[in-house]
């Protein structure tokens, strides 16, 4: 790991990775092991490779894993679902599953399809949906924390797209905790300063079983490309990564964007759901559901 300026053989990994994750847990206070934490399981390489640290750290994780309904040629969705209960099953660990199609009527890509925003590449639409149903199952069974296995490289990522247009707002809530407020379970990132190589090192060393193809929307991905550019300036100059988004912590710490005004204050419960919303009436997953209903009618 030229950026730590560390070699490891296997054994050692396997303790170094754990040990540095409870390090940041504590340096970051995410959370404690009184509790209840629920890892978002997507069937990739991270997120279970989270699940298998807090599991062999000794916290109480249960798992969500969410059918999203994308199939891509592969079946997507079904075989990272199959890799999920997999590792859950074998581990003895609760794995709870929500079915976007089953729950509300859809599979994402259709959801997509009848907003005109999300036609031809549902992210925003699949990310509404998730942050919807991770805030829901955590609020239904009493978790206290939500976590995802966003690594370095996916933070890093979204560091540089939020500076390049300057979003203030994003960087102002953008890091390795996002504290819980009124109907929001506190959302955390115990896995934010690995690198996305050292995971992966992780996840096969331990055997872990995950999908290795992305999601096929992924492909071609403004987050992709940025991923991409930040790997080049990484091989030139190995640390640039951690640098940028540890240096940014920060910067922000001591008071960088202090000025912006947290949007959370202004914040109403959807009369539908309960989930706090900015909007006058029903929150946008509301509405994006309330619209399918609509058309399939
Ligand atoms: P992504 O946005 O696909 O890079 O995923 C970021 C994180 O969100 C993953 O590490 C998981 O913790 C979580 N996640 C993504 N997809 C799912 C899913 N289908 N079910 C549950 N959690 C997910
Ligand atoms: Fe949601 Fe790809 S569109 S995971
Ligand atoms: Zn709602």
């Amino acid at each position: 790991m030229r950026q730590h300026r560390l070699a490891l053989c296997k054994e050692h990994y396997l303790e170094w990775m754990p040990e540095q994750t409870e390090r940041f847990i504590k340096k970051y206070s995410m959370f404690t092991r009184d509790e209840k934490i629920l890892v978002a399981v997507s069937g990739g390489k991270d997120s279970l490779a989270l699940w298998d640290i807090l599991a062999r750290l000794g916290y109480h994780a249960d798992g969500l894993y969410i059918g999203l309904g994308i199939d891509g040629g592969f079946g997507y969705s079904s075989e990272s679902h199959r890799l999920a209960q997999r590792f859950a099953d074998e581990h003895d660990l609760r794995l709870h599953v929500l079915d976007v199609e089953k729950e509300y009527g859809q599979p994402i890509p259709v959801l997509a399809d009848i907003t005109r925003r999300g036609r031809g590449r549902p992210c925003s639409v699949c990310g509404l949906t998730k942050r919807h149903v991770m805030n829901r199952i955590a609020r239904d069974f009493g978790y206290a924390v939500l976590a995802t296995g966003h690594n370095l490289d996916d933070e890093a990522a979204v560091l540089f797209s939020n500076t390049l247009n300057w979003q203030a707002e994003f960087l102002l809530r953008q890091g390795p905790v996002l504290p819980e407020s009124p109907g929001f379970a506190r959302k955390v990132k115990p896995l934010c300063r690995f690198y996305e190589r050292e995971m992966t090192a992780y996840a096969l060393l331990r055997g872990i079983e995950y999908i290795y193809e992305e999601c096929p929307y992924a492909v071609g991905s403004k987050t992709t490309y940025y991923k991409e550019l930040l790997n080049q300036l990484e091989t030139e100059r190995p640390g640039s990564k951690l640098t940028f988004y540890t240096r940014f912590l920060e910067a922000r710490k001591s008071g960088l964007f202090a000025e912006q005004k947290d949007v959370q204050a202004t914040l109403t419960p959807c009369p539908n759901c309960g989930q706090p919303t900015s909007a006058p009436g029903l929150c946008s997953f509301c509405r994006l559901i309330e619209r399918a209903m609509n058309v399939g009618a």
